[in-house]
């Protein structure tokens, strides 16, 4: 029987990379985000070249209810999820106060309530079986603070630390967390963002499948963070940390202006 994987923003990108790899290896899928003929399209698609099973759930994930909704929905189908991909998620270029304060609450809800909620849900039916995968997307941008993304950089930041202290708490019973966290990847982010035009995307990024292939690898070797570029991971660890904090923001603010 192969492991069942929930993945979070299926729809489109990084999250739908992540489903078409699961299926390669010949795992079953449960796929939500909220545009359900994109998910029913992933999910023929897979079940037909794989022979996999797929189960489509339409849900809006920054919903008050919507985390809620989804479990009690896989809950009832009676489906037990071994590998939870917490991946849904968006940027919101520009400053802070010249934002709408409601993007700013949805980009919390979705990238941090709605992460936590499901891993607690599914992290304790793992616990309880003494076994599971959590593989949460964060960023790179989770290890620096990202003026003209404010928010964004720290709901990341929120993912990256959540992520690591999760599978200490867990490692032991039996269920890892890996964050991955990658630079800019070309997908439908940069433009719902209002990214485009930056330097960061002037100057190209990683494809959605070359990422998904390392978090997933990495996930299911445990690890506790992946960064998919080796001159990034460079400057994330060994780089950045030593900057002088206002030297880093100002850099940070022109991989970020148009
Ligand atoms: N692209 C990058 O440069 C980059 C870099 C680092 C990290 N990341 C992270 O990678 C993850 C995936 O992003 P991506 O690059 O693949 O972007 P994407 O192509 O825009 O995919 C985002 C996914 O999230 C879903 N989603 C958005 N709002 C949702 C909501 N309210 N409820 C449920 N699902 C929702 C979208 O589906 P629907 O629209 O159908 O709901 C879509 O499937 C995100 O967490 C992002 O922060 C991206």
């Amino acid at each position: 029987m192969p492991d069942t994987a929930l993945v979070t923003g299926a729809s489109s990108g990084i999250g739908a990379a992540f489903a078409a790899l699961h299926a390669s290896k010949g795992g079953d899928l449960i796929l939500t985000a909220r545009r359900e003929a994109e998910l029913m399209r992933h999910k023929s698609e897979l079940e037909a070249q794989h022979g996999i099973s797929a189960h489509v759930v339409a849900c809006d994930l920054g919903a008050p209810d919507g985390a809620e909704a989804l479990c009690k929905d896989i809950d009832e189908a009676g489906l037990t999820v071994d590998i939870l991909i917490n991946n849904a998620g968006f940027g919101g270029h520009g400053q802070h106060i010249t934002r709408d304060i409601s993007a700013e609450h949805a980009m919390i809800d979705l990238n941090i309530k709605a992460l936590v909620y499901l891993t607690h849900h599914f992290a304790r039916q793992m616990a309880a079986r003494g076994r599971g995968r959590i593989l949460n997307v964060g960023s790179t941008a989770g290890f620096v603070p990202g003026p003209n993304q404010a928010v964004y950089f720290a709901t990341k930041a929120f993912v990256n630390s959540f992520s690591q202290a999760i599978d200490q708490e867990l490692r032991s019973r039996g269920v890892t967390c890996t964050v991955l966290a990658p630079g800019y990847v070309e997908t439908e982010f940069a433009k719902s963002a209002n990214l485009e035009g930056t330097s960061m995307v002037k100057g190209g990024g990683a494809t959605a499948e070359s990422v998904a292939e390392v978090g997933y690898e990495a996930m299911l070797n445990g690890r506790l963070v992946a960064i998919n570029q080796r001159s990034l991971s460079v400057f994330m660890n060994w780089i950045a940390p030593l900057l002088p904090r206002r030297r880093l923001l100002s850099l940070i603010e022109r991989t970020q202006a148009k």
